[in-house]
């Protein structure tokens, strides 16, 4: 008999993503309020570093996120419905959707802030970085209080009202074989069960997004920079230090000038790199790779002839604006290359770009909560109520 395939993450990747944030953005800021002990010291480096990549983990952590509620809104299966249905399907009750309103409203404003200050300072200037480092650091302590209390409220929500466990997630409906026990799964419908590739879609996007806007904030930074000035020689000066003496890590950093980060043509390439691999499982969920054509032409074909139709256009666009974000990231790559100091064109790549993630993040969650069909703009409406007489009549 067919072996059940069910995930193998339950109920899905955003419970495995909140450590990261959670763990080093709060650590790095408790270094960083107490950096005054070990002022010049590597410590206070790693509780930087800490801090960088916290707040970078939390975008991936929010389209986990935007993920995990489509997941135990539907209750595990993906049936093409609109928002409005699946909200009524959903059977929350209000004190679910309050705790979920409060939950997203934290999360999201104070990952947005984070981020914000973060790759504000990481673009800012020294003069400017020496200014603002109070109100940066205030801005991050806010965030980090939004970001606990978003994550108390996603712990009510599983431990209390059962979101996400055996009875919120039905995990017989997202298994394709719950209505014919003996049904022959192919390989595809397993790996997609087990590994849900959807997620994986998403958890790069937040990863697009995390690396664009920490280049976009390098390039600008770049821009002030002579171009130059010789490599510092702080990784040397390091590494000597921890050769000599390798568990002294609260001893001073030797003088020299701080290492300057100014590489953004590197990560523009694995901007790029991780846009493609956005794109390729996006077409992989789409039902757009076929063997052994590799694309479906059709499929693509049918996309953008749908463009020109008012409510078959979500797709198009996702493909387009995805293609967007590949083409300005290489662009950037070259820039930043071949131009590192053009204030002009770092100024526009970087908004368009900020301009069309944005517009893609949207369009990324018309697809996934509401369908293909529908208005660019705006949700479907929920659907029309029964007319009072035909329900009548047929109750009759
Ligand atoms: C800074 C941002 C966020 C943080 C720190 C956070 C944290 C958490 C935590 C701690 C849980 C409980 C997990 C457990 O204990 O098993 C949780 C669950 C959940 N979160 Fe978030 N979250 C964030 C953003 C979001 C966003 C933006 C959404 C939706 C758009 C979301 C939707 C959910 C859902 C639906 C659950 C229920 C369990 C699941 O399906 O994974 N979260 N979150
Ligand atoms: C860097 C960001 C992203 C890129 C480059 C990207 C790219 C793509 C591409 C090329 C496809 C295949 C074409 C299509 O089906 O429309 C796709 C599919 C899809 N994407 Fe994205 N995407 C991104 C972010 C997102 C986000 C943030 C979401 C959700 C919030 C999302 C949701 C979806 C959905 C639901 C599909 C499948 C649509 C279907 O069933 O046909 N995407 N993506």
């Amino acid at each position: 008999m067919e072996k059940t395939v069910t995930r193998i993450v339950i109920p899905n990747y955003h419970v495995i993503l909140i450590h990261f944030p959670l763990g080093l953005l709060g650590i790095g800021l408790l270094i960083e309020l107490l950096s005054f002990l070990w002022k010049k010291s590597s410590f206070h480096l790693a509780g930087r570093w800490m801090i960088l990549l916290g707040t970078l983990a939390l975008a991936p952590l929010v389209t986990s996120g935007i993920f995990a509620l489509y997941d135990v809104a539907t209750h595990g299966a993906d049936d093409g419905d609109t928002w409005a249905q699946v909200k009524i399907d959903s059977h929350f009750a209000d004190t679910d959707w309050h705790l979920v309103r409060n939950h997203i409203l934290r999360g999201a404003i104070g990952s947005g802030i984070a981020l914000v200050a973060v790759c504000g300072w990481i673009a800012a200037c020294d003069p400017n970085r020496r200014r603002f480092y109070w109100p940066v650091l205030i801005a991050l302590l806010a965030a980090m209080g939004l970001i606990t209390s978003a994550a108390w409220h996603g712990g009510e929500m599983v431990f209390r009202q059962g979101f996400g466990v055996a009875g919120k997630l039905d995990i017989a409906e997202a298994n394709p074989t719950a209505d014919d026990p003996n049904a022959v799964m192919s390989f595809k419908d397993k790996f997609d069960t087990a590994i849900s590739p959807m997620q994986i879609h998403l958890i790069l996007a937040g990863l697009v997004v995390a690396g664009a806007m920490a280049t976009m904030a390098l390039s600008i930074r770049r821009t002030q920079e002579s171009v130059s000035v010789p490599p510092p020689p702080v990784a040397d000066g390091i590494q000597t230090q921890f050769a000599q003496n390798p568990t002294d890590l609260l001893a001073p950093l030797p003088k020299v000038d701080p290492p300057a980060l100014s590489t953004p043509g590197r990560f523009w390439l694995l901007v790029a790199a991780l846009t493609l691999a956005t794109i390729i499982l996006g077409f992989y969920v789409g039902d757009f790779l076929i063997w052994p054509k590799i694309i479906d032409t059709r499929h693509l074909q049918h996309a953008f002839t749908n463009l020109q139709t008012p409510g078959r256009r979500r797709m198009g666009l996702h493909i387009i604006f995805g293609t967007l974000i590949l083409v300005i990231s290489l662009l950037l790559a070259i820039q930043a290359r071949w131009k590192p100091a053009q204030r002009m064109m770092v100024g526009i790549f970087s908004s368009t770009l900020a301009l069309v993630i944005a517009a893609q993040i949207w369009m990324g969650i018309l697809l996934l909560y509401d369908s293909d069909r529908g208005s660019v703009a705006h949700f479907n409406p929920p659907p029309a109520p029964p007319i009072s007489g035909s329900s009548a009549s047929a109750n009759q």
